[in-house]
């Protein structure tokens, strides 16, 4: 059945290229109904839109759109995507607080289709805290986002915000609509992020991990219908709405709760940067520093359980467990080694160190088994957790 994507366009200069976008989808035989922002119609008439599409353009709330009095409910129904391109800084700003104050954020609020956004705006802009926290607060809420390139902006700055190229976000598109759900009636069990363990009420030993690896891979797992547990140390993400949430602080915690999950699970991926000790007697008061010399500079260390390998160790045949290896060198080795002592099914290897892999965005990571491995291209973190889940259910099937 040809799929439908509302595409919605706000008004910035790089609106000329939704035509292309438009065109591109509709070569790749998908229906789009387009919704424009009033700031739009300022950059381009909505006839222009009319005659690629040939039909009519929904702009205002109000809109008279012959035999169809709530336009924006039909338009969230039709919708197998809702993706828009270019998106605003101030549109984003409305999606991640849920305004609804004319037909696009409106629509955008009634459709039950997945969301994708290609942001486009001056440079400063996009690195506003604003605007990154509301990216933020959509992608925890499962929005895919087709990144802003950097380059030549057309208010003469040079940074990050120009608009993804029209191929590229009409390829993300193909790819959300082709998403099937083919995880439905599996339970997914993620962990992510750090552990933290508490030296005293105000001193800890953790790690740079931000979760964002596990919790992209939480939001694919929903997408592609799984029921999923996400086990998560301390990160700034906000829950992953439609997933089992763990919230833990220290390696124990976060045994336990995997533990709880775990024989239910059909896949478990284990990208949480586990704390391999804690301190072996953490102090009730802050330790001063001159009369707790002896304590603060002689931090007796304890071992803690290995997850991974306690969960594969007692993993039934038909589940299927990935762990990760964050190496500073010889990736793929001491990646192997790793599979090996932990019995894991597949490790995700990935260079870390002098900024790769922790907090970032995007991550180059290479899969590794006992008797092959296969390199993956430098990618953002939500492609990197749809490949991960491609190769646990091929191994799962
Ligand atoms: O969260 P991000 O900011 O996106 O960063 C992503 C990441 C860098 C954290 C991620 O890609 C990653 O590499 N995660 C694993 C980090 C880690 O602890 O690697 P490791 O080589 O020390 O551990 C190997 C495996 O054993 C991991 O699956 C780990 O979850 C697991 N482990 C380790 C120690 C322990 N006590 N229990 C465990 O389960």
């Amino acid at each position: 059945m040809q799929k439908t994507v509302v595409l919605g366009v706000t008004g910035c200069v790089a609106i000329y290229k939704a035509c292309e976008v438009l065109r591109g989808l509709q070569k790749a035989g998908v229906r789009v109904k387009v919704v424009m922002t009033k700031n739009a119609t300022e950059f381009i008439q909505p006839a222009m839109f009319r005659a690629l599409m040939r039909e009519p353009v929904a702009v205002g709330l109000f809109d008279d759109a012959p035999g169809d009095p709530i336009h924006h409910i039909s338009l969230a129904k039709e919708a197998d995507l809702f993706l828009v391109a270019p998106c605003t800084a101030n549109v984003m700003a409305k999606l991640a607080h849920g305004i609804a104050d004319d037909l696009l954020t409106t629509t955008a609020l009634a459709t039950t289709a997945p969301i994708a956004i290609a942001p486009a705006m001056n440079v400063n802009m996009y690195d506003h805290v604003a605007t990154q926290e509301n990216m933020q607060t959509l992608k925890a809420r499962g929005v895919r986002f087709i990144d802003a390139g950097e380059g030549y902006l057309a208010c003469g700055d040079v940074g990050r915000g120009r608009l993804a190229e029209p191929d590229d976000i009409v390829a993300a598109a193909i790819e959300m609509l082709e998403v099937t759900h083919d995880l439905a009636g599996k339970h997914v069990l993620v962990t992510a992020g750090p552990t933290v363990e508490p030296i005293d009420p105000a001193r800890y030993i953790s790690n740079r991990s931000s979760g964002k690896t596990g919790f992209a891979i939480a939001r694919a797992a929903l997408n592609r219908g799984a029921k999923v547990t996400l086990v998560t140390g301390p990160v700034a993400l906000g829950d992953v709405e439609g997933a089992d949430m763990a919230r833990v602080t220290t390696a124990l915690q976060m045994r336990d709760a995997v533990d709880a999950a775990f024989d239910d699970a059909d896949i478990a991926v284990f990208s949480a940067a586990v704390c391999d000790a804690r301190p072996s007697n953490p102090s009730k008061r802050k330790l001063k520093k001159g009369a707790d010399d002896e304590a603060l500079m002689h931090i007796e260390l304890t071992e803690n359980p290995d997850i991974l390998a306690t969960m594969a160790g007692r993993k039934r045949p038909e589940q299927v467990v990935v762990g990760f290896a964050a190496e500073t060198e010889n990736v793929v080795a001491n990646a192997r080694a790793k599979l090996e002592r932990k019995h894991a099914d597949m490790i995700v290897g990935n260079l870390v160190g002098e900024g790769r892999g922790f907090a970032t965005d995007e991550n180059e990571v290479v899969f590794v088994y006992a008797d092959r491995e296969r390199r993956l291209p430098l990618m953002n973190k939500d492609d990197l957790a749809h490949a991960i889940l491609d190769e646990a259910l091929e191994k799962l099937e």
